[in-house]
C-alpha cells in the first residue's frame, strides 16, 4: 500500500508524512516513485508488451520535472510536451529525443525550431499554418521530421466542460471537413521535409467510459480510408491521446485494459479487413500516472468557527499550489496526518490562504479535531497541481519531495522570496 497508517500517522510510500513535513517544510508536494513506476508497469503489461508497435507518451503537462523525466525514461515511456518549456525540460534531462512528441494548438516558430533541431520523434500538427513553419525549420536545419495531424473528432465526453477537447467547437485539432483536412494531408505527403506519419485525437480528460474513444476512432478510421482512397497512402501511426480517469475520492479508476483492449480490437479489425498491416498505436496518459502518486502536505493555521454555519480550517497554501478546486470545482479528500487514526469528530471546510473566497480546497470534510500546527494531507494531488501552480499573492511555489520505500529526497527546491522576485527590475 502506498498510503497507510502507522502509529496514528499517515505514511506515504514508506515515509512518515509528519516527519517529511518537519524535515522539508510545508507546503510540500510529495510524490511516490513506487506509484509512478507501478502505473508505468501496468501500461507496459496491458499495452506495450501485449500489443507490438505501441508506445505510451506521458503527458508532461500533468507533472514534469528533471527527476520525473528520469523516472519515465527508465520506465521506457515516451513523453508528450506542449511547449518550448516542457521540451526544454525533457532535453535538459537527457530524455531520448526520439521518444519526445510535441503537441499544442499554437506552437511558435522558435518552439518548432527547438524541436526540429533536436530531432525529436514527432510533431503533432494542430492547425493550418503549422506545416509550413515545420518545413521552414527543417529547411534551416537541413533535416526532416515525422508529423501527425490532430483531428477534431466531434465527439463529446462526460467530464467537466473545460477539459472536454474532442467536440466540434474546439480550439484543438483540425476540423473533420474534407476540404479543410485533405489538402493539408496532401501537402504533408508531398513535402520533402516532413514524413506524414499519422493521425491523432484527444477526446478529454478524467474519463471513465471508453465510448468517446471508440466513437472518435470511427471518425479517425473513416479518414484513414479517405486518405488511402485519395492518395493511396497508409498511415504509420494512430495516437488516441490520454484522458484515462484517476481516483480522487471514490471514483473507481478503470484499468488501462478497459480502454485499450476495445481500442486495439477496433483498430486491428479495421486493418485486418483492409488487408494492411496495422500502424503503430500511441497513448498519452498524464493524470492516470501522476494524480494518485502525489499528495500535498500543509500546516494548519487559523481555525475559525462561524457559529451555526461552519468551521474553516486554513492551511498555509491553497489555490496557488492547487487551482483545481477553484477552477473546476474538483473534489479532494484528506486527513490530519498526525491524527490519522483518531475518530473523525469535526466537519470542516479546508481553505487556503489566498485573498479569494473561492480558495477552498475541500468542503464538508470529516476529520479528527484540528489544531493549529497539525499537518494536513490532501490526497491525489499529483496531476495538474504543481504544473498549474502560481505566485498569486506572491506566495512562493512549494518544493517537491520524492519518496520511495521509506526514503525521501527533494527533487524541486522550495521557491524562495528572492527566486520569486529575481526577474523583477527597478
Ligand atoms: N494528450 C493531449 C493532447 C492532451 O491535451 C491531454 C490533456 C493529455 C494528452 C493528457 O490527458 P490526461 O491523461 O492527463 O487526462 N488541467 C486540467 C486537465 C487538462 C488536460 C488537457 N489535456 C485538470 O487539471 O483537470
Amino acid at each position: 500500500m502506498i498510503r497507510e497508517i502507522k502509529n496514528d500517522k499517515l505514511y506515504f510510500d514508506g515515509c512518515d508524512t509528519v516527519e517529511l513535513a518537519e524535515k522539508y517544510g510545508t507546503p510540500l508536494y510529495v510524490y511516490s516513485e513506487s506509484d509512478i513506476v507501478s502505473r508505468c508497469s501496468e501500461i507496459r503489461e496491458s499495452f506495450m508488451d501485449k500489443y507490438p508497435r505501441t508506445r505510451a507518451a506521458y503527458a508532461a503537462k500533468a507533472f514534469f520535472t528533471l527527476a520525473m523525466a528520469d523516472i519515465l525514461n527508465k520506465e521506457g515511456m515516451c513523453v508528450d510536451v506542449v511547449s518550448g518549456g516542457e521540451l526544454y525540460t525533457a532535453l535538459k534531462a537527457g530524455f531520448p529525443v526520439e521518444r519526445i512528441e510535441f503537441n499544442g494548438n499554437n506552437k511558435s516558430y522558435d518552439e518548432i525550431k527547438l524541436a526540429v533541431e533536436n530531432h525529436i520523434g514527432r510533431i503533432i500538427i494542430d492547425g493550418p499554418q503549422e506545416l509550413s513553419l515545420i518545413e521552414q525549420a527543417c529547411r534551416e536545419c537541413n533535416t526532416t521530421i515525422k508529423v501527425l495531424f490532430r483531428i477534431t473528432p466531434g465527439v463529446m465526453s462526460a467530464t467537466h466542460k473545460y477539459i472536454t477537447t474532442g467536440g466540434k467547437d474546439s480550439k484543438f485539432g483540425i476540423p473533420m471537413d474534407d476540404e479543410v483536412i485533405l489538402p493539408q494531408i496532401k501537402a504533408a505527403i508531398d513535402s520533402k521535409y516532413v514524413e506524414f506519419y499519422g493521425l491523432h485525437f484527444h477526446v478529454g480528460s478524467q474519463l471513465f467510459d471508453n465510448q468517446s474513444y471508440l466513437m472518435a476512432l470511427d471518425v479517425l478510421l473513416g479518414l484513414v480510408k479517405k486518405i488511402k482512397k485519395a492518395y493511396g497512402y497508409d498511415i504509420k501511426e494512430i495516437n488516441v491521446g490520454g484522458g484515462f480517469g484517476a481516483t480522487y475520492i471514490n471514483e473507481e479508476r478503470k484499468p488501462y485494459s478497459y480502454f485499450l483492449d476495445p481500442i486495439m480490437e477496433k483498430i486491428e479489425d479495421y486493418y485486418k479487413n483492409a488487408g494492411v498491416e496495422r500502424p503503430n498505436v500511441v497513448i498519452e496518459p498524464g493524470r492516470s500516472i501522476a494524480a494518485e502518486a502525489g499528495i500535498m502536505l500543509y500546516t494548519v493555521g487559523s481555525i475559525k468557527e462561524i457559529p451555526g454555519i461552519k468551521t474553516y480550517i486554513s492551511v498555509n497554501g491553497g489555490m496557488t499550489d492547487n487551482i483545481r478546486p477553484a477552477l473546476y470545482q474538483a473534489e479532494y479528500t484528506g486527513v490530519i496526518a498526525n491524527k490519522a487514526n483518531e475518530p473523525k469528530t469535526d466537519t470542516v471546510t479546508v481553505c487556503g490562504k489566498c485573498c479569494e473566497s473561492g480558495d477552498i480546497l475541500i468542503n464538508n470534510l470529516e476529520i479528527a479535531h484540528p489544531q493549529a500546527g497539525d499537518t494536513f494531507a490532501v490526497f491525489a494531488t499529483g496531476a495538474y497541481g504543481y504544473s498549474m501552480a502560481s505566485n498569486y499573492n506572491k506566495n512562493p511555489i512549494p518544493g517537491v519531495a520524492l519518496v520511495k520505500d521509506g526514503k525521501s529526497r527533494m527533487i524541486v527546491e522550495h521557491q524562495t522570496y528572492d527566486n520569486m522576485i529575481s526577474r523583477e527590475l527597478k
